[in-house]
């Protein structure tokens, strides 16, 4: 059997530059493991897009590790690492091609991305994997996080390997998905939560660039977003955001070939934000679209505002992006309030991810 090496690779800037090839080789090895998992090609990323994402930014750098087998690429291990905030953190990601698995392949690439969090003095380490809706594991074969909510099956290879390597399961979410061709229900509450909210809200939208007079309550509305949805057992803590980075996620999300819809919520009577929510689809997958953020600040909850921005986005993203045919979304199994109202809104469980962490010694 041939040996395998385990090297960083270098991020590129662009594809033509020396290592895009392989970087090019990695990207396709991601978008294997996607279509292993699903049966489908919606969560496949271009190469392209892959790197104009994994561009270093003063609020976030990555490290590439790849597995070669000979010359050819066949496994990736990717570590995002927050810089400013989350100074303990690191979330990690690691994908073997279906043809090369139990060489203990994962197994060296974790040891590689333990190897980084340490030059880094990092000691926490987040993951997620995922698994198709489908199958119903007996009740002895599911993993439920401490949550309680939700459960992930316990025979699957990412949860087998991430038990095993030091990791415990510390939240699981739902994946769902609307066809945008069922938007009537959406309609219909639209409609209703827009009297319940009308007089003391109104909504705002934009696409892809936040007006300069509400990127700064914008900014606070992203902040929030990175701890007010249900955590799990993450040790995630709250992120620092600013009229900068709202303006430097825009420019790489545009540079990824992705546009996005933002629809807020405007309190009248205060002339703050205080709900946001964001459609993505990128150029490459005009089918596809996904659902991001939805926030609405604790003070204003309870007034159907969640709802009033998710089917009125919902309208937006059907009349803007005519090619597109389904919304994916990810909410924490224990986040009822939002998957009741995605369930009102029509989407329906396709998936399951599991949350994982491991604290380094
Ligand atoms: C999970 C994954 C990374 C494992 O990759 P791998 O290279 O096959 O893992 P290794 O060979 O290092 O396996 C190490 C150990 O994990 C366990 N394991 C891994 N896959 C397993 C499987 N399918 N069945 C049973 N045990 C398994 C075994 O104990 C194995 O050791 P062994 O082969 O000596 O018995 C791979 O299946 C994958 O890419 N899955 C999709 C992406 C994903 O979910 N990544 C994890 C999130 S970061």
């Amino acid at each position: 059997m041939s040996t395998i090496a385990i090297r960083q690779l270098p991020i590129p800037a662009t594809l033509d530059a020396a290592g895009g090839e392989d970087f090019a080789q990695s990207a396709a090895v991601s978008n294997a493991v996607e279509r292993a998992i699903w049966g489908h090609d919606d969560h496949s990323v271009d190469a392209e897009e892959r790197l104009v994402m994994l561009q270093a930014t003063p609020d976030r750098e990555y490290v590439l590790g790849v597995a070669r087998d000979g010359s050819e690429i066949v496994a990736n291990a990717r570590l995002s690492i927050p810089l400013r905030d989350n100074p303990q953190t690191a979330f990690v990601q690691i994908e073997v091609a279906p043809s090369h698995r139990r060489r203990g392949i994962a197994t060296s690439l974790l040891s590689f991305v333990e190897q980084e969090m340490a030059h880094r003095g990092r000691t926490i380490m987040m993951s997620w994997s995922d698994a198709r809706a489908g199958d119903e594991p007996a009740a002895d074969a599911r993993l439920v996080p401490p949550t309680g909510a939700g459960f992930f099956p316990a025979s699957d290879a990412s949860a087998i390997f991430a038990r095993r390597s030091g990791f415990d399961l510390v939240q699981v979410d739902r994946q769902s998905v609307l066809a945008l061709e069922d938007v009537e229900d959406a309609l219909r509450l639209e409609h209703a939560a827009r009297i319940i909210g009308s007089g003391h809200y109104d909504l705002v939208e934009w696409v892809d660039r936040c007006p300069d007079d509400l990127v700064e309550d914008y900014a606070l509305l992203r902040q929030k977003m990175s701890t007010d949805p249900p955590l799990g057992g993450f040790a995630q803590e709250e992120e620092a955001w600013d009229a900068d980075r709202i303006r430097r996620e825009e420019q790489r999300t545009l540079a990824g070939g992705t546009s996005s819809l933002v629809c807020a919520v405007r309190h009248a009577a205060s002339g703050q934000l205080v709900g946001h929510t964001i459609l993505e689809r990128s150029e490459a997958r005009p089918a596809v679209v996904y659902q991001e953020d939805t926030l609405v600040l604790d003070e204003h909850r309870g007034h159907r505002l969640g709802t009033w921005l998710k089917a009125a986005n919902l309208r937006r993203a059907r009349d803007a992006w005519p090619t597109a045919e389904r919304i994916y979304t990810w909410n924490a199994e224990e986040n009822t309030f939002m998957l009741d109202v995605n369930v009102a809104l029509g989407f329906r469980a396709s998936g399951r991810t599991a949350g994982w962490q491991k604290v380094l010694a």
